[in-house]
């Protein structure tokens, strides 16, 4: 038996496979086209080598996609692959449409050719799981209550549209060819290997290099922190007890503000790593020109998923933000490795003109 994933060598995809393999024999097929945010890196230290094989490819390329799942017969294709930064979609929404929509809808090609193809047992096991967002939901007001999925689509950012977009179309194969399709719409992750353009790695990473943290607007954004072996583990139990055709919102059920967020970084900065003379990490808090378009709070009411199929979140943000900053103050090479040439040119485009 195997599963083929997409966008394994990322974020999150990275640590889905470190908790596949440590709870399952099956082989997991990787595809990831290994952009800016794909890391090899990521997956040096699986203990089951083995059990994993890596392809790099474009999930756009549906023959590419066709002849794994020809060669592999996978039981289920999971799609993690996107480009998944909103700045970077403001400044280029090109890849986002191309990866997000286009790569996704011939991946759903691919899936439905061989689906088609299979036996009628083979039939009734495959499954097509699609990880979304919450901001396809759009900004929420700060009385109102947690996104649900009944809430409906208000995409805001060329990233959040392009994943609403392909959120569509995984329901429209469902309904239109029967694929068995599942799709969870999660909030914000945090956790290992997280690329440092996304807030927590960023501002672990300025913090230690004595730069300026940079909080957008005012910083009193809201987002819905989880820690990403919870998100993975979500992921998990969808695949194995969802619903067919459902979508299941998943959350931290825990929102923080961006300046929150900020100083409770520095002050476990402040206590591991404490900087000269007794100052705090968080006198290098700077406030910089706003996200255009941001939204300004997100939230997800996760009572599907914990009532019907028992998930729940084993992090608290406290124990979940302790194993982050020191996964990141054990792992500087990593982020050392990763802040390359190509990072260094996207935080003089982000971040020189916000002043
Ligand atoms: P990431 O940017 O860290 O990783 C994306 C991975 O996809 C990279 O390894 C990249 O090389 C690969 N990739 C990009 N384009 C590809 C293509 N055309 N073909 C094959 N591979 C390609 O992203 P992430 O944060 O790990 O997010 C993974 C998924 O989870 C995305 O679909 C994202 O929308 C979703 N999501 C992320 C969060 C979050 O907080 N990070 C929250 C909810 C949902
Ligand atoms: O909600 C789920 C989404 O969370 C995922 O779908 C996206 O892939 C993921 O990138 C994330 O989107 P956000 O835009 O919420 O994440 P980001 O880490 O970029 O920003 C978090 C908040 O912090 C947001 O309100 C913007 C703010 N921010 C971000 C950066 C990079 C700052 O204030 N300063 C910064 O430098």
């Amino acid at each position: 038996m195997a599963i083929l994933i997409t966008g394994g060598a990322g974020f999150i995809g990275s640590n889905f496979v470190y908790e596949w393999v440590n709870h399952s024999n099956e082989q997991i097929i990787n595809l990831d086209k290994l952009t800016y945010a794909g890391n090899l890196e990521n997956l040096k230290a699986l203990k089951n080598q083995g059990q994993h094989i890596f392809v790099q490819g474009d999930i756009a390329n549906q023959e590419l996609v066709g002849q794994l799942l020809e060669k592999y017969q996978p039981r289920a294709i999971i799609n993690f692959a996107a480009a998944s930064h909103v700045d970077r979609s403001i400044k280029g929404p090109e890849d986002f449409v191309m990866t997000n929509v286009v790569g996704t809808f011939k991946l759903l090609e691919a899936a439905r050719h061989y689906y088609s193809n299979l036996t009628d047992q083979n039939k009734a096991q495959f499954r097509f799981l699609h990880v979304s967002t919450d901001e396809v939901y759009g900004s929420l007001l700060p009385t109102e209550n947690g996104f649900t999925e009944k809430n409906p689509y208000q995409p805001n950012s060329p990233y959040s549209a392009s994943k609403a977009s392909s959120d569509h179309f995984v329901r429209a194969y469902y309904h239109t060819y029967g694929l068995p399709v599942l799709t969870t719409n999660c909030s914000n992750n945090y956790g290992p290997f997280q690329f440092p353009e996304k807030l927590l790695p960023l501002i672990i990473h300025n913090a230690l290099n004595e730069k300026p943290l940079p909080v957008y607007g005012d910083g009193t954004q809201v987002r819905d922190w989880l820690y990403v072996t919870d998100h993975c583990q979500a992921i998990m139990t969808v695949l194995e007890n969802g619903q067919l055709g459902e979508v299941y919102n998943v959350g931290g059920f825990n929102e923080q503000k961006n300046i929150e967020v900020v100083k409770s970084i520095c002050s476990h900065l402040d206590k591991k790593r404490p900087r000269a003379q007794g100052k705090s990490y968080s006198e290098l808090i700077t406030f910089v020109t706003d996200r255009p378009g941001h939204d300004k709070r997100y939230a997800i009411d996760a009572t599907k998923i914990n009532k019907n199929l028992d998930w729940a979140p084993k992090e608290t943000f406290q124990t979940g933000l302790e194993k982050t900053v020191n996964w990141y103050l054990d792992n500087q090479a990593w982020t050392q490795s990763v802040t390359s040439g190509e990072y260094r040119k996207w935080v003089d485009t982000n971040y020189a003109a916000r002043g």
